[in-house]
């Protein structure tokens, strides 16, 4: 059966993984928790050592949003074990989310193996806690993911979810809007000429408020 990659909106695929922690189903092991997957090109490289260090250290900022991580390369699972012995003696992070083990097969069906590299991207999916994928991110092999980005991201998924909102550029600290939210544009002609003029709105197409 032929799959098109998976795109924002639409249910993560199942998927059944071989892990540092054993065998998971995806998306089914973190039902009810927004989980992060991200594949990385290959254990034992510099960048991709300093990306586990980076996520390792914001794992409980993770947590504390109800998310979990999950790593991905393809390499055996005894490479990824002895990875992170290398990471946890030399640079004193113990790697506590799994890691796939993957042969091919689950980079193929996610759409990780681009260009002419043999190699996985560096591919971020953010999992909401129902399984549907609500953002996608790609890097190439020689720029770091900037693990900042990627809370914010999640926090602002969850601001949105909460409160019906959108969020604008660098939020929390717009240029414009500071942390204010940007309220969802007017459905009806009645609610846009309601807006105009209003405190918050420069426009009827565009309000902010704080939450
Ligand atoms: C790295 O993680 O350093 C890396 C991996 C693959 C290609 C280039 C750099």
């Amino acid at each position: 059966m032929e799959y098109g990659i998976p795109l924002i909106g639409e249910s993560f695929p199942e998927l059944k993984v071989h892990t540092t922690k054993g065998p998971m189903t995806l998306p089914e092991a973190f039902k009810g928790k927004w989980f992060i997957l991200f594949s990385h090109p290959a254990d034992f490289t510099p960048v991709c050592t300093t990306e586990f260090y980076a996520f390792q250290k914001r794992y409980g900022q993770f947590k504390e949003l109800n998310t979990e991580l999950i790593g991905l390369s393809v390499d055996q699972v005894f490479s990824h074990i002895k990875w992170e012995e290398w990471i946890e003696e030399n640079l004193g992070a113990k790697i506590e989310f799994p890691i796939i083990a993957d042969t091919g097969e689950v980079a193929e069906r996610l759409g990780l193996i681009q260009g002419n590299s043999t190699n996985t991207v560096r591919a971020v999916f953010i999992v909401d806690p129902k399984g549907t994928i609500r953002a996608i991110l790609y890097y190439p092999a020689e720029l770091g993911r900037n693990m900042d980005e990627i809370v914010r991201m999640v926090k602002g998924l969850q601001v949105s979810d909460e409160y019906g909102v959108a969020l604008p550029a660098n939020w929390p600290e717009n240029e414009l809007f500071g942390s204010d939210v940007i309220v969802p544009p007017a459905a009806d002609i009645e609610t846009a000429m309601e807006r105009k003029g209003k405190e918050g709105c420069l426009d009827w197409w565009l309000c902010h408020k704080k939450i």
